[in-house]
């Protein structure tokens, strides 16, 4: 969905509605909201439409807001509040040229992304989608020794990519299951490492001596492509690769290669290029990975929060008050 907001008074018409808004904002005023009342992304062509003119958007990551929506928005737009800690869908650059103000969600998501990130680890190195397939698929014909064996973490050493908000989080939970060594790699060595005894190493040296690698950095030019051949040709061959950060981090065929061959043991991701994934995507044909729909913060409550949030956000913006969270441009 998104809300295209303005703070004239309005008479309500067609798909906009006028609206008092009490809840979230410091006081009472009114606005006119224009709403995608639909779960599936906006057409681009009503996004263009629509944006006409409008003083705030709530836009989800699918929602990519380029200098063509900017232009199609005009001078009034002064806030643009994305339902998402990830922001890598807007033209950064472009927003702060014209002083528009950003508000994104983190930390309210941290926890449930961390959550999916280790269950996605687990059912990737334990092989359970594979394991509930053959059971359903009459495959399982005895207890067999070497039958559907995978990877531990006790006594592995796990490495993060980006020991943020999550990555940190991440590493919180992984610990507790007998991880021998935490090693992270990023731009700069984090002091909060310390509370997972985690080591600052060059992303090589991650790559080469992990059993589990964890991808949650943001997607930036640096970041993009960053896992390809030679990341991959690094790995130990009994190494597991996981990705809940951004699709485009990953470069896909290159890691389809590296699955293929047994270069490296699996994978399991969260997000891909594209989204949806094709359904007749090569890595879809392969056992060793797994691919869930970009899930990583879908809980219940942690999308209620992250609404309410991203709401404050725009209503911040739009009567120039503090926002709750405020992307530092
Ligand atoms: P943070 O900003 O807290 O963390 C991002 C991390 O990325 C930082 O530690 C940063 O390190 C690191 N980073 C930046 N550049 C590089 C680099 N070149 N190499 C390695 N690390 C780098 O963000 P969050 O932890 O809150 O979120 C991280 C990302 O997770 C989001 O941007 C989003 O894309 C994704 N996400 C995915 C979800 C899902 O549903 N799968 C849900 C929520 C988020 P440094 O500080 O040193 O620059
Ligand atoms: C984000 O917030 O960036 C996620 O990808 C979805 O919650």
């Amino acid at each position: 969905f998104f809300f295209l907001t303005s703070e004239r008074r309005a008479a309500s018409r067609g798909d906009k509605q006028e609206q008092t808004v009490t809840s979230y904002a410091s006081k009472p005023f009114r606005c006119e909201v224009s709403q995608w009342d639909s779960d599936e992304p906006v057409p681009r062509a009503e996004l263009l439409k629509g944006i006409q003119g409008a003083h705030g958007l709530l836009c989800l990551l699918s929602d990519k807001v380029d200098a063509e929506v900017l232009e199609a928005a005009g001078p009034n737009l002064k806030v643009i509040s994305t339902l998402s800690v990830g922001f890598d869908h807007l033209a950064i650059d472009e927003i702060k040229k014209r002083g528009i103000r950003v508000g994104y969600t983190p930390d309210v998501l941290t926890d449930a992304t961390a959550e999916l990130t280790v269950a996605l680890l687990l059912a990737t190195a334990r092989r359970l989608p594979e394991g509930v397939e053959e059971v359903k698929n009459g495959g399982w014909s005895s207890w067999k020794p070497l039958w559907l064996c995978g990877y531990g973490l006790s006594g592995s050493t796990v490495g993060i990519i980006g020991l943020g908000r999550i990555g940190m989080a991440i590493a919180q939970r992984l610990m507790p299951f007998g991880v021998k060594r935490l090693l992270y790699s990023g731009r700069t060595a984090k002091p909060h490492a310390a509370e997972v005894n985690g080591e600052f190493v060059p992303l090589d040296t991650l790559v080469s001596e992990s059993d589990f690698i964890v991808v949650s950095c943001s997607l930036t030019p640096e970041t993009q492509g960053m896992c390809d051949k030679s990341f991959f040709s690094k790995m130990k061959p009994t190494a597991v690769f996981i990705n809940t950060s951004r699709g485009a981090v990953v470069n896909q065929e290159h890691l389809y290669e590296a699955l293929s061959s047994g270069q490296i043991a699996a994978a399991g991701l969260d997000v891909t290029t594209p989204e949806p994934l094709p359904t007749n995507h090569r890595l879809l044909t392969l056992k060793n990975c797994v691919v869930l729909p970009h899930i990583g913060s879908a809980t219940y409550s942690t999308r209620g929060v992250m609404s309410a949030l991203a709401a404050r956000n725009l209503l911040g913006g739009l009567q120039g008050t503090d926002m709750p969270s405020e992307l530092t441009l």
